[in-house]
């Protein structure tokens, strides 16, 4: 049975949220706070993880009246048709199973009445086999030298959750350097080609449909610098793929071998727990790969199995429901406490953007409501110089993650309390703000008394602005697949409530059209 057809404006939740709104939107999160218990009754802690969200103008009644409208679209029911793989992507005419990926239970997953289990493990061993030969140095390129470096060569999901993640999990990387190439912009490849030695490098090509414009340029490209040097002959030892589409990966020439599986029931941005991830367990070793999909898993239980109330994805969904369709926020900051997760903005604009970028509903009726917010951001500190100016005294509301961890990977205490200092303060800076009678009390006791009437209203923080604090104990494998298992599921929720389809991105098409017909004509 497909998903259920929606439309959440006219639901009783709705309607009962609008009234609850109207009466409540100008709540100050200093007088909720003022109730003692504010912190522990907002905020679930799941094993490692910390979600505190009391920061938000929100009060019990609220969080009671959205759960409301997830069960009045019968969130649940979308959840167990996710997992169960029924074809939910019904506008592509596919299941959506990155779930089962990760998934270590014995629990058959049908597919065409056919369970997808056995092929996932099969190729999680030939990931492992292969991460294996190569790290260990087995592997021998076409003169005889161990591999040294890898190249990803993609765009889109088959690039930007391998890159993310292998920036992310720096700390345990071994010896090997990945590369990615992406962009159509032959100065793209360029530069990354002149840090290459052929004998010793290893290129994983990504593509679920290997037809993507810019991955077989960039692989074509590739493979002829590469052949400058080497023979067709040693193709085998250098090129491998991961794609849905055998056919064109044989026409490339690429050993039959070396080609690693996709499946039409893992979108491209949800892919990284697929063997589009190659690159990842090449990185850190299949080990830690494994981490990351176990701590996923995790996170997929967790949805799966929890209260609303107390559900990590669903809550932090229906946050950002509130602030999108209720207060009119449009875009939403994602700011990591840490340098490891630079590219984690990157990665989930195109995992929200290109799924909930939607303005037709699951009826095929144009929407009258918002849909999918823009995010974006940066990493902490850096982003206090940069652009939280705006965030504290700009005419925009924006709703903004702080994600951070307990310890520092490499014990560096004094700059692990600093950092951490500023993490906790910016949340309250921007909550709490600073009043006129405050800042009046600063300007006199600094003896710029005579200063305050010019200077006070640029120097008061009206507060109020709302923030979720996500804190892990500590960057891992593990805790870093949760996290991204946390937003997935988060869009997924949001997608639902919205009565939108997430996983197609029509939207992309127009323009790779339009570029073909041009290059036609010259
Ligand atoms: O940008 C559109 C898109 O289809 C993404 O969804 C996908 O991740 C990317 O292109 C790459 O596609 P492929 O893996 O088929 O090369």
């Amino acid at each position: 049975m497909a998903l259920q057809n929606i439309n959440p404006t006219k639901t009783k939740a709705w309607e009962k949220l609008t009234n609850h709104f109207n009466e409540n939107k100008d709540i100050n999160i200093k007088d909720l706070y003022k109730n003692a218990s504010r912190k522990e009754d907002f905020s679930i802690e799941f094993d490692d993880l910390l979600v505190d969200f009391s920061k938000n103008r929100i009060t019990e009644e609220t969080i009671s009246l959205l759960v409301e409208l997830a069960k009045e679209v019968n969130l649940k029911d979308a959840i167990e048709k996710q997992f169960n793989g029924e074809v939910i992507n019904v506008t592509e005419g596919r299941e959506v199973l990155h779930t089962a990926l990760r998934s270590t239970s014995e629990e058959p997953v049908l597919v065409n009445g056919k369970n997808i289990k056995p092929q996932i493990q099969t190729a999680l061993r030939k990931i492992r086999s292969f991460s294996n030969k190569v790290i260990s140095g087995k592997w021998k390129g076409y003169t005889g030298k161990a591999i040294t470096d890898v190249v990803n060569i993609g765009i889109g999901g088959s690039d930007l959750g391998p890159d993310m993640i292998v920036e992310s999990l720096q700390y345990y990387k071994n010896h090997l350097t990945t590369h990615f190439v992406s962009n159509i912009d032959g100065d793209h490849v360029s530069e990354i080609i002149k840090k290459l030695n052929p004998e010793t490098t290893l290129f994983v090509i990504v593509s679920k449909t290997f037809t993507t414009q810019e991955t077989i340029t960039n692989a074509e490209t590739i493979k002829n610098w590469f052949l400058k040097s080497a023979t067709i002959f040693d193709i085998p030892k250098h090129f491998v793929a991961v794609s849905t589409n055998l056919e064109a990966v044989d026409n490339f020439g690429i050993d039959k071998t070396n080609v690693f599986p996709m499946w039409n029931w893992v979108g491209g941005r949800f892919s990284l727990w697929s063997a589009v991830g190659l690159s990842i367990s090449l990185s850190v070793g299949f080990d830690n790969y494994r981490a990351l999909l176990d701590g996923a898993e995790e996170m997929d239980l967790h949805f799966r199995n929890t209260d609303f109330n107390e559900n990590i994805p669903v809550i932090l969904a229906l946050l950002s429901i509130w602030y999108n369709n209720f207060y009119g926020a449009e875009t939403e900051a994602v700011l990591p406490y840490t340098q490891y997760l630079k590219k984690l903005p990157d990665y989930l604009q195109q995992a929200i953007m290109e799924s909930n970028g939607k303005g037709v509903d699951r009826n095929g009726d144009k929407i009258d409501y918002q849909t999918g917010t823009i995010v974006w951001g940066s990493t902490g500190t850096n982003m206090q110089h940069a652009f939280m100016q705006l965030v504290h005294q700009g005419t925009k509301l924006i709703p903004a993650d702080f994600i951070g961890y307990k310890q520092s990977l490499y014990g560096l205490t004094d700059h692990h309390k600093k950092l951490m200092a500023n993490y906790y303060a910016q949340m309250d800076a921007l909550a709490f703000g600073k009043t006129k009678e405050e800042v009046h009390l600063e300007l006199k006791f600094s003896g710029d008394e005579d200063k305050i009437s010019q200077l006070l209203p640029f120097k008061v923080f009206e507060g109020n602005r709302p923030s979720n604090a996500i804190l892990f104990d500590k960057l891992t494998p593990h805790s870093l697949g949760k996290l991204v298992a946390l937003y997935e599921h988060k869009i997924y929720t949001q997608g639902i409530l919205w009565n939108i389809y997430s996983y197609d991105q029509f939207g992309v098409e127009l323009g790779k059209e339009l570029a073909k017909k041009l290059l036609n004509k010259q």
